[in-house]
């Protein structure tokens, strides 16, 4: 049942290229428009749309700050992304024109389900993007995209996630193709780079070894930071998340441009440093997170860079390199994740921890 894998988690991972390829599955017509049937939202209604806030917990939070990048970038619509369990307690300001994008796998998250009610009670639409048919989630939503990972069983949620990405960029891009934004020219260019992501899974999948090697390098530390920017981020943070749930260690991850307003105090000799580099794009940003590594690396740090093949300029302050393949950085999560998720599978079963089952955890969170 684990098809040859120790645990659920590892098989999971394995399995993503798949699952994003299904996630990808009709969504185009001959005539190159993309279409989302089973969505139930019409398009004046996605129109009239002026705000749109997403809400989940846990790792389907760090989807929604992806999610919040690529669909205010390609469709220019304010998007606010936040916790389930903080929504409702605050009094949000939303109405008829919002659009709350309800992030869950399993469809049975209490936070996110009270969090749907108390939106639809101030007449806000709700769009869920689940895993699970006919779960509670969907069926309180106004309209649904589901993901297709397939059960996930492992309580880390890995090919859940990746498929979370993939209905974000989705709706990001059927979002522009009905706004008629700048970006609806090149929704076919970008629909290609998704189509060609499964591939690029593959590939870094392949390097698994190398990853594994390093993650049992690091078993004996304490601590382990990791650190993005941009769509790299939230990446970051998911990394963190995976260890901490997985190896129990205190994993953080941070926006590499926080550093020096106080994160980098943490930073003392032998620290291991996940650094997700954005791609070199014509920005800055590239040039900025290499700053952000080298002050690290000075501190004593031991830098395991995540960047693209070709890119050079990385070397010097790598003291491990894991290469990924060249996609745009509003894509980039899809791969870089990858390392991380192998990372702490790894690590814990080093640690001698139970993958699948972690302590203190379940898989659908129900309580509130
Ligand atoms: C992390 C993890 C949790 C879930 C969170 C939300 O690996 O699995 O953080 O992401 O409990 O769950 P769903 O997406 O089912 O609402």
């Amino acid at each position: 049942e684990k098809d040859g894998h120790d645990w659920f988690m590892r098989k999971e991972i394995f399995e993503q290229p798949r699952a994003v390829a299904d996630s990808l599955i009709g969504r185009r017509t001959a005539a190159g428009q993309l279409q989302l049937d089973e969505m139930r939202l019409a398009d004046e209604e996605l129109r009239d749309v002026d705000k749109i806030i997403i809400i989940a917990c846990g790792t389907s939070f760090y989807a929604g700050m992806v999610a919040k990048y690529a669909i205010e970038h390609w469709t220019r619509t304010p998007v606010e992304v936040e916790l389930a369990s903080e929504f409702r307690y605050r009094d949000p300001i939303i109405d008829s024109t919002t659009l709350i994008v309800a992030i869950s796998q399993s469809g049975e998250t209490a936070d996110t389900l009270q969090a749907i009610r108390h939106a639809r009670s101030q007449r806000a639409k709700v769009l869920a993007i689940c895993n699970t048919n006919g779960s509670s989630i969907p069926r309180e939503s106004d309209a649904v995209i589901y993901t297709h990972a397939g059960p996930e069983i492992g309580v880390a949620s890995t090919k859940g996630f990746l498929t979370q990405l993939v209905a974000c960029y989705l709706l990001a891009l059927y979002m522009a193709q009905v706004k008629g934004t700048r970006f609806g020219d090149e929704i076919d260019e970008i629909m290609e780079q998704l189509e060609a992501m499964p591939g690029h899974i593959e590939t870094v999948l392949e390097g698994a070894d190398a990853v594994y090697e390093l993650a049992r390098a690091h078993a004996t530390t304490r601590s382990v930071l990791f650190l993005g920017r941009h769509a790299g981020y939230p990446v970051a943070l998911e990394g963190a998340l995976k260890l901490k749930e997985l190896a129990y260690l205190h994993a953080e991850g941070f926006a590499a441009g926080e550093l020096k307003h106080g994160p980098i105090a943490l930073v003392e000799e032998g620290l291991p440093v996940l650094c997700v580099v954005p791609p070199k794009g014509r920005d800055s940003l590239h040039g900025k997170m290499l700053s952000g590594i080298q002050e690290v690396r000075a501190r004593g740090a031991r830098t395991i860079c995540l960047a693209e093949a070709g890119d050079t300029s990385i070397e010097p302050y790598a003291d491990d390199l894991i290469r990924l393949p060249k996609v745009p950085v509003l894509l980039q999560p899809l791969v870089a994740i990858l390392p991380l998720q192998l990372f702490a599978c790894e690590l814990a079963t080093a640690l001698g921890h139970d993958v699948d089952q972690p302590r203190n955890l379940a898989k659908s969170v129900t309580v509130e």
